[in-house]
Order: C-alpha cells, then structure tokens, then sequence
C-alpha cells in the first residue's frame, strides 16, 4: 500500500525509531470487548479476579473457562483484523528494524494482519504454557485441568500463557531498551491504567523521544504525550502513520 513504498523515497537521514504500544481499543474494531468498556464484568466475576494466581489455585475451573471462552470467539470467522492493524504493519515493513510493536493484547490481531516482530507483554490466547516447564505452546482449542502437557514425563497440567495480575509482563528488557532509544512513541488504544505499560510513555519522554497518544477519548495519562488525536483506531492510525512516515519523504 501507500506506507510500504515510502521507505525507498526516504532521504539518506538517519530512519526514525517507532516504538508503538497497543491495548485493547485497536481490537475493539474488530469485535473483540475491552477491558473497562464494557465495565470490565465476565459471568458477572470482575475480570480482575478471575485473571489471578490466587483465582486459578481456588477455582481453576472458572479461569479455563474463561480463557476457553475468548479462545474460542478470538476464532470466530467474523473477527478479523482491521485498517490500524493493517497499518501498523505497513510500517513496520517501511521501517524495517526501526519499528517496534509491543502490545497488550493477547489476541493474534496484529499477527493476522501480517505485523512480523510483535511482543506480547501480557502473553497470547492462541498458546498454553506447561505449569512445569514454564514452555508455551502453541494452543487453539479449550484445555482444562485434565489437559496434559506435551512436553514434560510424567505430564504436567497447563494454564492460560496469560500474564495474570500480580505476575512480570514478559520482554521487559526489551521492551525499556526499545524505549530508551525510541525517537518516536505512539500509544493507541489504551487506558493508561495498568502497569508498567502504562508508564512507557514517560521512559519515552525522559529520552527524548517525541510522544503521541491515539485514542477514542483521552486516557489516564493524556497530560503526559506531546501529541494526541481522538478518533477510531481504524480511521486516526492508518492516517497518523501515513502522515508521519511522509516527513521522511523527499519534498
Ligand atoms: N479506537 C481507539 N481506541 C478505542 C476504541 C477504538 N475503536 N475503542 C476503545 N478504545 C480505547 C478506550 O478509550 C480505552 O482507552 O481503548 C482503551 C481500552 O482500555 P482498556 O479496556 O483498559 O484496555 P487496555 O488499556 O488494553 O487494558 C490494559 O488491562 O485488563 C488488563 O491485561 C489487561 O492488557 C489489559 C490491560
């Protein structure tokens, strides 16, 4: 598309480097529920309690169901990428490495939409992880206590590959060295409200990087961004990041 040949029209300057962090809100689009939207209820639990430690070792039936449960709709044949998945993946193929997507969400979206380096910081629903060699697999069914792990003698019971309140996001490291280089940060569809994800945009800031909150309506930390537009991820980004890749374009 129009982002993807930008990248030979480039002058010879330095690519900029863009780290992206997406939530919920690029999904909402594509039929999948956000967190706090939808006030955050399931089978009438508070997601917050259900997506526990404490909740999977006192009640492991209502945490498979569920994982089972968004398993099974992410598969639905109506839910499909949309134009800001789509677009975040042009640029990253404009950018090559100086592009970075880090996401929140645990849907394959942004995969589907051919986006090739994603990092899940709170894990992915298209996987299980063996609770006793810590090893994910690739998983697209609904398992429960009785599924066995394929990878440890005698077999081991799975759990959700999820990142559960009160467990470290994955690819930390990764993620605060992309951040601490980062020329560019872009923030699209989240709430600002959970950590540590929601303070990348200051890790940003303190290293100069120039920040940009997309968004239907401003989050909790609005104030912190140089830059923000309201609107539909799938109307603002695909323009937003067309807009910006065009400055790197010869006049
Ligand atoms: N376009 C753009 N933004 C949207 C759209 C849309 N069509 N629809 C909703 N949004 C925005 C909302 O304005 C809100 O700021 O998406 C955000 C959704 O916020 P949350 O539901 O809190 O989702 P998120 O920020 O991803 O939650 C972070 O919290 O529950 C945990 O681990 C879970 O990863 C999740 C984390």
């Amino acid at each position: 598309g129009q982002i993807r040949n930008i990248r030979w029209r480039y002058k010879v300057r330095e690519l900029p480097r863009i780290v992206v962090l997406t939530g919920a809100g690029v999904s909402a689009e594509s039929g999948l529920k956000t967190f706090r939207d939808n006030n955050g209820l399931w089978e009438q639990h508070r997601v917050e309690e259900v997506a526990t430690p404490e909740a999977f070792a006192t009640n492991p039936a209502l945490v498979y169901r569920f994982y089972n449960a968004r398993r099974e709709q992410l598969q639905q044949p109506e839910i499909a990428p949309n134009a800001a998945h789509i677009a975040l993946a042009e640029c990253e193929k404009a950018l090559g490495d100086n592009f970075l997507l880090v996401t929140q969400n645990v849907d394959d979206l942004h995969e589907r939409a051919s986006s090739e380096c994603v990092i899940h910081m709170h894990g992915q629903l298209l996987s299980a992880r063996c609770c006793q060699s810590g090893k994910s697999h690739v998983w697209k069914t609904s398992f429960d206590a009785d599924t066995h792990c394929p990878c440890c003698k005698p077999p081991a019971r799975l759990r959700p590959n999820i990142v559960w309140f009160g467990e470290m996001p994955l690819r930390m490291e990764d993620i605060i060295s992309a951040l601490s280089n980062a020329d560019i940060f872009i923030a699209i569809g989240t709430s600002g409200q959970v950590y540590p994800a929601a303070g990348f945009v200051q890790l940003a800031k303190d290293n100069g990087a120039r920040t940009i909150e997309l968004n239907l309506q401003p989050s909790d930390t609005i104030t912190l961004f140089d830059e923000s537009k309201q609107g539909l991820a799938s109307e603002i980004v695909p323009a937003f990041l067309r807009e910006l890749l065009e400055e790197w374009q010869y006049p």
